[in-house]
């Protein structure tokens, strides 16, 4: 079964509410600038615009709705959408209406006052936690709030979660898929099915609830899995390596039980990479880990001294060092033994820094990461594709955004659609 983009006449001066993604970095305003948050970051919103520009060639009024961060159902202001409603209007020169909120009175009023080709962002949609109830009689009050005719899914990063605006919506209303999402499940798709091998992950990050359990299906499809940043962590305790006040995650003992399973599966899996020049061939496990970190008491060190390098070495409790410590970034031997399997790969997906990239001190690790993949782009013919918000802006930050075969806007959902899982946002257009 596939998903179909809407033709003309499915949507045609129709009221069209459409999910986005326009979860998006924001930062502290500048003096003077007329909001608290502006975006940092608008790849997520620049690749919805393909959709809304043939929405508003059609004569529709289109609705847009997203979430952005996890407020977990309540209305906090750093979360609010309004300084994206604002980055529309200002940086990309659409005229966007903003309401408070997702259902009630002001959408009522905001979505009958919309002309034809008009845009009406919603607030956070995760100010309610029907949102991710999924619950049914949340979407079918959005959907009389704003009299939507039609449902849109071009949130191809937001489409894992089973959520009300995702695949409540589509279960209700006769549903397509956006441009965007059209194009990254075609690319993502082809890696699945076409993956050149050495086919080596990295994968990183901080979302290490999320992750840890993607690693299990990701090793199925790579031949090497790198793991660094928070993720790294789970693993290294899985495989009795001292770890002190790293960040485990919420679920800390769940994500090394986890862990502990996937490496014990994998325990006598072996890929052979070729040394160059030697002729000869290294077993390597699947799942490869740090060798090496650098540490800190907290992530917000700001002082070279501060800052220890520590070689990591299995059943050898670390009574040495403050046990505060916590793993910041990879050290300088992890970075070189990746970059050597990066070379080595044909195809690459890199999800998540491997460090704290935000604090100078721990970006190196994430940085040499980026660069090494994004040459082998160019020097190698590598198939390398990147994903996620925190790696978009290791790659932006270095300015490799153009050096990579695919820049996906999405993370978590890139690494399950891999994985080989069904996405429901996905799977409820199938129709
Ligand atoms: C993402 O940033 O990966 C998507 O926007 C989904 O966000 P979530 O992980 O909070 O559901």
């Amino acid at each position: 079964m596939t998903i179909h983009l809407p033709k003309v006449l499915d949507i045609q001066n129709k009221t069209v509410i459409v999910r986005v993604d326009f979860n998006v970095p924001l930062k502290k305003k500048a003096q003077g600038d007329s909001f608290d948050y502006v975006v940092a970051d608008d790849q997520r919103i620049r690749s919805a615009l393909e959709t809304i520009f043939f929405l508003k060639e059609h004569n529709c009024k289109i609705i847009l709705i997203s979430h952005l961060g996890r407020p977990d159902g309540q209305v906090i202001k750093e979360f609010s959408l309004e300084p994206v409603a604002f980055y529309l209007k200002q940086n990309l020169g659409l005229e966007v209406e903003f309401a408070h909120d997702c259902i009630g009175a002001e959408v009522v009023e905001k979505a009958a006052a919309l002309q034809k080709g008009e845009i009406l962002l919603l607030e956070n949609l995760r100010f309610h936690p029907e949102e991710e109830a999924n619950d049914t009689a949340f979407a079918s009050k959005m959907i009389k709030d704003t009299n939507a005719e039609v449902f849109i899914n071009e949130a191809f990063s937001a489409s894992h979660r089973a959520h009300a605006s995702v695949v409540g919506l589509a279960k209700l209303l006769p549903s397509f898929a956006g441009f965007d999402l059209v194009a990254e499940t075609k690319i993502l798709g082809r890696i699945l099915d076409k993956a050149r091998h050495p086919f080596v992950v990295v994968l990183g990050g901080a979302k290490i609830d999320d992750k840890v359990s993607t690693v299990q299906n990701l090793s199925k499809l790579a031949d090497l899995v790198l793991v660094g940043g928070g993720i790294a962590n789970a693993f290294l305790k899985a495989s009795n390596i001292e770890v002190h006040k790293s960040f485990m995650g919420k679920k800390a003992e769940e994500n090394v039980k986890i862990a502990k399973a996937i490496l014990d599966e994998h325990q006598t899996e072996r890929t052979m990479i070729n040394i160059a020049e030697t002729g000869k061939s290294l077993p390597l496990p699947k799942i490869t880990l740090p060798v090496d970190v650098l540490a800190a008491k907290n992530k917000d060190v700001n002082d070279e001294k501060e800052v220890i390098h520590l070689e990591l070495l299995k059943n050898v409790k670390d009574s040495e060092h403050d046990l505060d410590l916590q793993y910041l970034d990879i050290g300088k031997k992890t970075i070189n033994l990746y970059k050597y399997l990066l070379s080595q790969a044909k195809t690459i997906f890199f999800n998540g820094p491997v460090g704290v990239f935000e604090n100078p001190l721990f970006a190196k690790g994430s940085r040499e990461i980026a660069k090494s993949i994004a040459s082998s782009t160019t020097e190698s013919g590598t198939i390398t594709v990147c994903g996620g918000g925190e790696t978009n802006a290791v790659i932006n930050a270095c300015g490799l955004r153009d050096r990579f075969t695919h820049v996906s806007t999405a993370g978590g959902a890139a690494l399950e659609f891999l994985g080989g899982e069904k996405l429901p946002g996905i799977a409820v257009l199938e129709k």
